[in-house]
Parts: structure tokens; C-alpha cells; sequence
């Protein structure tokens, strides 16, 4: 019998249980990304992206469409965003990882959403406060990774709703509540904020046409869990005449338990991308492998990459190197390395990936308020 626990669950709220991404694509309705369209992307883009190459990234919509305007000199801009609940984990990273990429190949636009009321409303416990202060905080992480201020606009919901509540309010008039229900399951216990909400989250995909006056593609780069957002986004593209969005979207990093993605509500499952190198050095080795119960076993029969957190860790940031990766795996399947040897090649690599972050945090800090969108107030041409 199915462990209940294996039960798929995967909202924008909510990713839990064994996930199957062939089935998500049906149930979603997303597209795949093949081996022609990512051809595509590297013909146009000038370069090829490991995400892609490793099917990290593995769906999309109407990227065709997108990279069919961008050949007609319809240039895009990019949307992507972070719900400021906590500290930001390594898998936050990896969208804005590849969002970085797309920004430099293409040349375009970043608008970053900090939705600090989406976490105000969804999460019980925090605090005003709290949400505001994980907007800055968060936000040095995504600068930390190297964008440029030029373009790139920090958009956070509360501060900045003026630039969005005009948009936000036309959204809202076109989804209606049974819409919501039946695509986010909202219960009655909701509060109003969060029904509101995913008015907020569609607005920046229409914001870039609305500043400029001219309708602009935009491209969504995410993980899958948002895709219900692209939806509603979509239906009301139609009819407000804008554009519907484009996305391209990635796979979960895995929790370091077993099963499930990171979540920043178990600590121990999620190595942020500011903790301390010792913290972060115990949860590399208490992470959950593929490894058999015994070494003798282990040696004889080998072990099992395909539900190891730590092969996984290698697949998404720390092994970039194909040939490398593959010894890995081959060494990993054939019992000739252990866990504890494998988990002792991730260890120094977190650590140096983590000192590097936390020192180009420390450059970027009091440099926030330079990306702020609230620069764009005076270019709109309503
Ligand atoms: P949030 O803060 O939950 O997640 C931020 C981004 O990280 C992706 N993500 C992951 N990717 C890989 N592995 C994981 N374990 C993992 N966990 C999360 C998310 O898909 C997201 O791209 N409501 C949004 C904030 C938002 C947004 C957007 C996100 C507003 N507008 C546009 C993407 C695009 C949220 O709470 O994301």
C-alpha cells in the first residue's frame, strides 16, 4: 500500500510527498522542454546552461512563442520573485541562479517580487516585522548572486503598492472566487488577504507593459510549485490585452531528509545560504543517501544516486564538471565509494560556496536601496 506520505502535494503553498514531474507536466498542462527547443534556447542565447543540459529545467510555457518574438525583435523582460518568509535556502537560489544567466544572454529587464504580504497572510506566526525584515534580508541574498542595478528592480508589495495596485485592482476584477477556489484550494478558514493574493502575483508579469505603455513579452523562471499562478495570469492576460506570461521551470532541490523539497520550516532539512560553516558542515553529514545499511552491503551491491539528497546536491550547484558527475555516479553505483567518502567531497565545496555568498552579502548590503522599483514611479505612462 502507498504510504500516505508518498501522496503527491504540490501548491505554491505546499510540496510534499514523492514527486513525479512527468505527471505534474499533465496535471499542470505545462510543455515539456526537449532536446530541439533547448537547441533553441542555446542557438539564440549563444551559450548552453547545465540546467538545461541536465533537464533541471524541464518545462515551460509558450517558450516558443517567446523565443519567436525575441527573433523578431520583441525583447523580453524577465519576472521572478521570493515570498520572504525565512532565510533563503539553496534551492531558492537555483531560479535566480539561471534567471542571472537569462538576463545576461538576453539583455533584458529583471523585475524581483518580494511578496512580504503574501507571507503575512499565509504563514500564522509572523509578524509584520518579521516579513519586512526578511524582505531586506532576502534580498541580499539575490544581489549577492551579481546582478546589476541598471536592470534590475527590487519590487516589494508593501512598500511599492503604488506601482502595482492599479494593475493589481484590474486582475482582481477578472478572477472570481470559484476560479481561485478551484486553482489554489482555498477553504473557507482563509483569510481574505490570501484570496486576494494571487492578484499581487500576477501583476509584475503585465507591470514592464503598463511603466512602458507598450505590450512586452515577459518570461517567468521558477520552480514548477508557482505554476498555478501562471494559469490564472494567463486567463487574464486575454482579457486585459496584454501578453500571457512565458515561464521556464525547474525541479525541486530535495530536503536533506528523505523525501519531499528543502523547507525553510525544518531547519535541519535546508542549508541556507547564511549559515555558519560548522551547522552547515552537520547537516551535510546527517544528510538522508541512497546508501545500504551496511558497508559490507554497500560495497558488494552499491548504492542508489537516484533518491540521494547529496548526489542531487552535486547534480544542481556542486559538480558543474559532466565528466566529474559521471565518475561520481559510476563510483556511487559500484560500491567503490561510500557515503561518508562522498558526503566528505560536498562538505569543503558548501563551505566555500557559503563564505564566498556571505562575503558578497556583506558587499552588497547597503546597496539595496539602488535596485529599488520605486525608481519607476516617475516612468509610468498611464
Ligand atoms: P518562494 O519564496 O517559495 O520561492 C522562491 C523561488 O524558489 C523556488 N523554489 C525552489 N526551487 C528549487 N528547489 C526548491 N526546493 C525550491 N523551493 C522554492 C520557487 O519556485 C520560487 O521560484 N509566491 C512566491 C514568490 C513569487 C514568485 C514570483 C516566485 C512572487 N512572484 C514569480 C517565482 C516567480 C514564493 O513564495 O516563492
Amino acid at each position: 500500500m502507498a504510504d500516505k506520505n508518498d501522496e503527491m502535494i504540490v501548491t505554491p503553498w505546499e510540496v510534499r510527498g514523492k514527486i513525479d514531474y512527468d505527471r505534474l507536466i499533465e496535471l499542470f498542462g505545462t510543455q515539456r522542454i526537449d532536446q530541439k527547443l533547448k537547441e533553441r534556447i542555446y542557438r539564440v542565447a549563444g551559450e548552453k546552461h547545465m540546467y538545461l543540459e541536465r533537464d533541471l529545467f524541464f518545462s515551460h510555457r509558450d517558450l516558443d512563442w517567446l523565443l519567436d518574438e525575441y527573433e523578431k525583435g520583441d525583447k523580453f523582460v524577465i519576472y521572478t520573485g521570493r515570498g520572504p518568509s525565512g532565510p533563503v535556502h539553496i534551492g531558492h537560489i537555483v531560479p535566480w541562479i539561471f534567471t542571472k544567466w537569462l538576463q545576461k544572454r538576453f539583455k533584458t529587464r529583471l523585475y524581483f517580487q518580494l511578496t512580504n504580504d503574501e507571507k503575512f497572510w499565509f504563514n500564522e506566526e509572523l509578524t509584520i516585522e518579521d516579513v519586512h525584515r526578511f524582505t531586506r534580508e532576502n534580498a541580499i541574498d539575490l544581489l549577492a548572486l551579481g546582478f546589476e542595478p541598471e536592470n534590475t528592480f527590487l519590487v516589494d508589495d508593501i512598500k511599492d503598492i503604488s506601482l502595482l495596485y492599479e494593475i493589481a485592482v484590474r486582475v482582481a476584477k477578472k478572477v472570481t472566487f470559484s476560479t481561485a477556489k478551484a486553482v489554489f484550494g482555498f477553504e473557507n478558514s482563509m483569510n481574505i488577504g490570501g484570496i486576494w493574493y494571487p492578484a499581487m502575483q500576477a501583476v509584475l508579469a503585465f507591470l514592464h507593459s503598463e511603466i512602458t505603455g507598450t505590450n512586452t513579452p515577459c518570461l517567468i523562471p521558477c520552480a514548477i510549485d508557482q505554476d498555478p499562478h501562471w494559469r490564472v495570469t494567463r486567463d487574464v492576460a486575454d482579457k486585459l490585452g496584454y501578453y500571457k506570461p512565458a515561464s521556464i521551470q525547474n525541479r525541486f532541490v530535495p530536503g536533506l531528509a528523505e523525501g519531499g523539497k528543502m523547507s525553510a520550516s525544518d531547519p535541519m532539512s535546508a542549508i541556507f545560504m547564511t549559515d555558519k560553516p560548522k551547522l552547515a558542515k552537520k547537516k551535510v553529514m546527517n544528510a538522508f543517501t541512497g546508501g545500504r545499511s551496511t558497508a559490507e552491503e554497500q560495497r558488494r551491491l552499491g548504492a542508489n544516486p537516484d533518491i540521494c539528497s547529496v548526489f542531487k546536491y552535486y547534480n544542481f550547484i556542486f559538480v558543474p564538471d559532466n565528466k566529474e558527475l559521471a565518475d561520481i555516479e559510476r563510483k556511487c553505483r559500484s560500491g567503490e565509494m561510500l557515503c561518508g567518502e562522498c558526503k566528505q567531497i560536498l562538505v569543503p565545496r558548501v563551505l566555500d560556496f557559503l563564505e564566498r555568498h556571505q562575503s558578497a552579502r556583506e558587499e552588497v548590503k547597503d546597496r539595496v536601496d539602488e535596485f529599488s522599483a520605486s525608481r519607476l514611479m516617475d516612468e509610468i505612462k498611464r
